[in-house]
């Protein structure tokens, strides 16, 4: 038997990078290889890349460079890029940096084994097309090892919403979504392997509409409810979605699907219709806040988390403002917030820019609203009881460390729980970035 070669992945972006790279180790396994956790060991190293903003897809230029030493030790190293940065750019990459043997973007994955063999023989590999199948069903995998109790599970993939700053439609082409079956075959095995809770992945998750186990078209709540059937799993999450998609079945489901946490992370980009309008939502901050009132109504302890982009082209103190008074309206649990980053190809990026001093202003002020909002929701846990998924040891003798269905980390003195099991916790205390709890 020859030996295992190494290959090394490191993963940037978003949760369906995570996953995508999971199964591109899967898949090499298949082609001999065995994951590593440094680049200095490995026979090839795979970039997983992101392209959102500019920041995201210039680091990937620096890292490579980094690897020239690498492979100056071992001709034989191989360097591929992978992602969304392979996708926008495809043989740019190459001429822009020589070191890099493969590029293959997010919708051709299952030709990795073979594009690495022809990398082998000498020479370059390139494939960034949009194939019409599930990629997820072509790619061969190994063996399945054992897992921990959490997994993201892609259900749905690409967008057609194009908002005027947003590469994703580009780079992960037109929305498509997995079969159902094959969908659960996947949950059944991941929770075999020892998962608990699985969250559903796509970048317009809740616009879900794949083939059901019927022949009939699925919506998001539809699948949801037929992971609810499967033994074993005890959470369901989804993210990310889009406010225009928020469907009655998948509010309702919030109030009567007990494995579907209480939590929901539904962007909204900005609180000025004004600005919405330019960025091609389709929807307005009434919409929006509508949308969250009745999902309240349906679950009113769900914990809201949103995505904001501050400094967009046009971008007035008073659209700001009005972004601030739309947080103020929701209060949010968590969130996420950007400067406006230019990306080249979208429509945005043609208009007249906000001054970059006054965006990182804006960026402050917003980011500290929310911050507050964070501590209060996160403050009002304390008396609770919950359920807490433990998930690994924590720092100290006899603690473990868990996520609540609020996703809030919480730790315990629970020296008899294993990882992988619920356990029901009081909260005692607030801390920075977690919890402290106590075993009921
Ligand atoms: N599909 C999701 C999110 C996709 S990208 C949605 O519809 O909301 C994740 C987040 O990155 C976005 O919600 C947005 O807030 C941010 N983002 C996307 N493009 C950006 C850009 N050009 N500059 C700054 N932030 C951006
Ligand atoms: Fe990007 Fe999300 Fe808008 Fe699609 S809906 S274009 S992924 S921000
Ligand atoms: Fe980045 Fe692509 Fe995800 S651009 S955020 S890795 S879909």
């Amino acid at each position: 038997m020859t030996e295992a070669k190494k290959l090394y992945i490191k993963t940037y972006g978003c949760q369906m990078n995570v996953y995508d790279s999971e199964r591109m180790a899967e898949a090499m396994g298949g082609a001999g290889y065995t994951e590593v956790q440094s680049a200095e060991e490995a026979d090839m190293i795979l970039l997983n890349t992101c392209h959102i903003r500019e920041k995201a897809a210039e680091k990937v230029y620096s890292e490579l460079g980094r690897f020239r030493d690498l492979k100056d030790a071992k001709p034989d190293l191989k360097i591929g890029v992978a992602g969304c940065v392979a996708q926008a750019e495809g043989a740019e990459i190459m001429r822009r940096q020589p070191l890099v043997d493969l590029v293959v973007g997010p919708q051709s994955y299952h030709r990795l084994p073979e594009m690495e063999a022809e990398v082998r023989k000498g020479g370059t590999a390139l494939d960034t097309d949009f194939p019409e199948l599930d990629k997820f069903a072509q790619l061969k995998a190994r063996p399945k090892a054992k897992r921990g109790p959490t997994a993201f599970l892609t259900v749905q993939e690409g967008c057609d919403k194009f908002c005027a700053f947003c590469v994703v439609p580009y780079t992960r082409g037109a929305e498509s979504s997995r079969p159902a079956a094959r969908i659960l075959d996947e949950a059944r095995d991941l929770v075999e392997r020892g998962v608990r809770e699985i969250t559903l992945l796509g970048q317009n998750v809740n616009a879900y509409h794949g083939l059901g186990e019927d022949g009939g078209d699925w919506s998001l709540a539809r699948l949801i409810w037929a992971l609810d059937k499967v033994d074993g799993l005890e959470r369901i999450r989804f993210t990310t979605s889009h406010p225009n998609d928020m469907t009655d079945d998948l509010i309702e489901a919030h109030g009567t699907c007990a494995k579907l946490m209480p939590y929901l992370h539904l962007p909204v980009q900005s609180g000025s219709d004004r600005i919405l309008k330019r960025m091609n939502r389709n929807h307005t901050a009434e919409s929006y806040l509508r949308v969250i009132e009745r999902i309240r109504a349906a679950r009113p302890d769900i914990l809201i988390s949103g995505d904001f982009i501050v400094g967009f082209p046009e971008e007035t103190e008073a659209d700001f403002q009005a972004t601030l008074d739309l947080i103020e309206a929701v209060e949010y649990g968590t969130a996420y917030s950007f400067k406006y980053s230019t990306r080249p190809g979208t429509p945005a990026a043609e208009r007249a820019q906000v001054d970059a001093g006054e965006a990182d202003e804006r960026l402050r002020r917003l980011q500290a609203l929310l911050t507050r909002q964070q501590r209060t929701v996160q403050d009002a846990m304390v008396g609770r009881e919950m359920d807490v998924l433990f998930e690994k040891p924590g720092r100290q003798e006899g603690q473990m460390v868990g996520k609540s269905d609020y996703l809030h980390a919480v730790h315990a003195d629970a020296p008899n729980v294993a990882i992988g099991e619920l356990a029901r916790v009081r909260i005692i205390e607030s801390k920075t970035n977690s919890l402290a709890g106590m075993l009921i």
